[in-house]
């Protein structure tokens, strides 16, 4: 089983991150971290934020000699912003803090984000308090954590990918064969280079009408063993776990396995993948077609495993929208702080890291493990029985 934490505010001193629960022996290292920690701090529309910051995250425990212990393993992401906030957000009692440009109380409260219901909730006078935590600079320790388990994944043989699918009201075209390289490669994270110019032109149109945009994103999990997950308990079932995980990530507002809605009208014969009779032994049950997204009854049925989210535009306009003041209720503009214009780039990079963990754990549930090659023989000893009973035993 794998338990994390993650602890930090936006313009705090920094993040804090515990992974509990990857076997020892597994082979990593800052420098595997902080590249996708890099991945997620690129793409087209960001803010001035990650200017400032070169995420790294400090392992401060659990890893030894470049291999994991099996104890908990401890990191640290420093904030550079940091420098910028340490009245603003120090630890720290003041007297009579002054009211100037940082330090200012917010009380102007932003629609569509955590301002209103967290202040409302936690009692607070001001909304700083709120906002520091529900910023989405809280995703770079869900990718730090997300990194331990991709490097365990991938003992196993499972990779994890991502790539935008819309951008505001521009569309990539479907494809079965996506580059990856020119993914990693697009400002916009998307393989069809028409579309991503396109994407730009949304960007950049909604950023001189001080405005945002959303998207689309497909996460996609290669060469999952079959059945993960189970079909025996709600709280089992991985496309569950799985929808839970990425509709967790800030701002994403609706998540499908597969394709979701795309093929909910069409009759039963379209949306079900054939299964075909067995040519490979050493790979049994591969299907023409995986409208499934990877996942049936709840487990993972041997094809890549594929979800997508939509994430919203963001709610912190240049422009901003009427609200009210928190002190005296009358009307005011919504607070504006620096912010991104778009956010779905980076937001494949936080998918892949949370269903890299959910994955992991579902891995660990199955076959268990307390060092890395205690794992993969249970896996291994697994993977000899799937197949058609007259051939495997
Ligand atoms: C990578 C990423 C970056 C984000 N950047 C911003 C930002 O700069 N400004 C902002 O207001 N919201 C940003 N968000 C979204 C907010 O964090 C989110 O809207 C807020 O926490 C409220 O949660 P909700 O939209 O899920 O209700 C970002 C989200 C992600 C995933």
């Amino acid at each position: 089983m794998i338990r994390w934490f993650t602890a930090g505010e936006s313009h705090g001193q920094g993040l804090l991150i515990i992974v509990e629960g990857i076997p020892a022996a597994l082979p990593i290292d800052e420098e595997y971290i902080g590249f996708h920690l890099g991945r997620r701090q690129k793409g087209y529309g960001r803010g001035g934020r990650m200017l400032i910051e070169q995420d790294h995250a400090k392992i401060m425990s659990g890893v030894r000699h470049g291999k994991t212990l099996g104890s908990p393993i401890g990191m640290v992401i420093e904030n550079k912003d940091w420098a910028n906030w340490t009245e603003a957000m120090a630890v720290e009692h003041i007297e009579n803090p002054s009211q100037e440009g940082r330090n200012r109380r917010v009380t102007r409260i932003r629609p569509g984000h955590a301002d209103l219901p967290g202040t409302m909730k936690y009692g607070f006078d001001d909304v700083r308090n709120s906002l520091e935590r529900a910023s989405a600079r809280e995703t770079a320790a869900r990718v730090a954590a997300g990194a331990v388990a991709m490097r365990f994944l991938e003992e196993f043989g499972i990779k994890m990918r991502s790539h935008v699918i819309s951008i505001g009201s521009v569309w990539a075209k479907s494809s079965d064969d996506i580059d990856w390289a020119a993914v990693e490669q697009s400002p916009v994270r998307c393989a069809d280079n028409i579309a991503a110019e396109k994407m730009i032109g949304e960007i950049d149109s909604a950023k001189d009408a001080g405005d945002t945009v959303g998207g689309t994103v497909e996460i996609i999990a290669e060469n999952v063993p079959i059945g993960l997950g189970s079909h025996v308990h709600w709280d089992r079932k991985i496309d569950g776990l799985i929808s839970q995980a990425l509709m967790s990530i800030n701002a994403v507002k609706a998540v499908s396995i597969g394709p979701g809605w795309d093929v909910i009208g069409d009759w039963g014969s379209k949306v079900q993948d054939v299964i075909e009779p067995v040519t490979d032994p050493d790979n049994p049950w591969q299907r023409k077609t995986n409208r499934a997204g990877g996942i049936e009854g709840g487990m993972t049925d041997g094809m890549p495993v594929v979800a997508r989210f939509a994430i919203k535009p963001i709610a912190t306009l240049h422009n901003p929208l009427p609200s009210v003041d928190l002190d005296t209720g009358e009307p005011v503009q919504a607070h504006f702080e620096r912010s991104d214009v778009c956010q779905v780039p980076p937001a494949g990079v936080i998918g892949e890291a949370m269903v890299a963990l959910v994955l992991a754990d579902a891995l660990l549930d199955k076959f268990g493990g307390d060092s890395i090659a205690e794992s993969l023989r249970n896996y291994q000893g697994y993977i000899k029985t799937v197949g058609p009973r007259k051939i495997y035993k």
